[in-house]
């Protein structure tokens, strides 16, 4: 039996085709699991109206971790028009499975690292190497959601003076999620020899939830007094990252502001083709490229699948075979480094498979460990 058991989640769109590239690198690496096929996606909205079905949740119970590939999400009226005739009516709505995995296994930790891969022509500038911290399970996603104003909320004045046909979404901050998110940062920069975390908020306009994950962001700071530390009003930030994104090295914000810089960030070294996320718990983990399904492009054999690659990069990592993780970190950067193999995105003409081969091939020449990022060459 192998030691670990994986929930592979390949999805819909391009999901699959990464999921594939990623395994073929995973396989190539060495890295030996039992690999269990989940539900997951578009198609099991409009059959069953759910696109996580529970018997996914239970595999997910089952296993160590997740590798998830991408999946189709649609606006409110397509949802229901595509839900099968039986299921009409019911009152069904979507939900994004992969934020529901966040918060039903409580994966507060979104972690997405921006490199400049040597070599890459896509990368705005060189010497970028930031991880983006985005708190994984509260803030504006908690789905509290109101297509009008509910009666009963006229009963605080606060709400008073809204118009009865505003949408309102709620946004929820604690002090208990805001404290973990940055103490994670804080520990990822103490083990990874990171100097400094910039903590990202709106604190002079959304005074309460943002005071409150400042305020905590603070309280967690002055505990590492080794690590600089400073905050940013994330308007501000958006400019800084363009502006002087090599100044950066842990950035930790509350949840749709992480969604949005990690985007940012992830263009400043190439776009959703490298941009992956490990979304991670106390005691399991969903990593997956940050990218979605591109519908467009499914079954082209056309993506970059080196988000995805590097999603599994990240998994084994996590799983502690911290060699093998090297090893395909190191075989991706001779990769780019190179450049003969390259995807459209960079200006190629190679197709998702041959990545994954070429990858593999890197594998075979050994470690160059001169390609490592500084934090794993440590
Ligand atoms: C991401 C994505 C998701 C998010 C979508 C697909 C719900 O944009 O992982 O960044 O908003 O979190
Ligand atoms: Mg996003």
């Amino acid at each position: 039996m192998s030691k670990y058991r994986i929930a592979w989640l390949p999805g819909d769109g391009i999901g699959q085709e990464v999921s594939d590239a990623a395994r073929l690198v995973l396989d190539a690496a060495g890295f030996e699991a039992e690999y269990l096929a989940g539900d997951i996606g578009w198609e099991f909205w409009c059959k069953e109206g759910d696109p996580l079905p529970p018997r996914t949740l239970e595999l997910l119970r089952t296993t160590h971790c997740a590798f998830f590939g991408a999946i189709t999400s649609k606006p409110v009226a397509d949802a229901k028009r595509e839900l099968a005739p039986e299921l009409q009516y019911r009152g069904l709505t979507y939900r994004s499975p992969i934020v529901r995995m966040r918060q039903l296994l409580d994966l507060y930790v979104c972690l997405r690292p921006c490199r400049a891969w040597r070599g890459n022509p896509l990368n705005y500038r060189e010497d970028i190497d930031l991880v983006v911290f985005r708190e994984n399970t509260e803030g504006m996603y908690i789905g509290v959601e109101f297509p009008k104003v509910p009666e009963s909320f006229y009963a605080e004045p606060a709400i008073e003076r809204l118009p009865a046909d505003a949408a309102i979404s709620i946004r929820s901050v604690t002090r208990k999620a805001s404290r973990r998110i940055v103490e994670a940062a804080f520990q990822y920069a103490v083990k990874h020899r990171r100097r400094r975390v910039t903590a990202v908020h709106k604190a002079n306009v959304l005074r309460a939830t943002c005071g409150v994950f400042l305020e905590a962001a603070q309280e967690v700071a002055a505990r590492y007094p080794q690590i600089q530390f400073d905050t940013a009003n994330v308007d501000a930030m958006g400019m800084w990252l363009v502006k002087n994104p090599q100044n950066y090295d842990v950035i930790v914000t509350t949840n749709l502001f992480g969604d949005i810089l990690s985007d940012l960030a992830a263009q400043l070294v190439g776009g959703m083709g490298f941009a992956y996320s490990g979304n991670i718990g106390d005691t399991y983990a969903v990593f997956e490229p940050t990218h979605g399904s591109a519908p467009k492009y499914a079954g082209l054999n056309k993506v970059n699948p080196l988000a995805g690659i590097l999603a599994a990069k990240m998994m084994v990592e996590w799983l502690g075979e911290v060699q093998i993780a090297r090893n395909i970190e190191s075989a991706v950067a001779q990769l780019i480094e190179r450049g003969k193999v390259r995807t459209y995105d960079m200006g190629g003409s190679a197709g998702t498979m041959d990545i994954a081969h070429g990858v593999a091939e890197s594998l075979h020449c050994g470690t160059d460990d001169r390609l490592l990022s500084p934090v794993s060459r440590r």
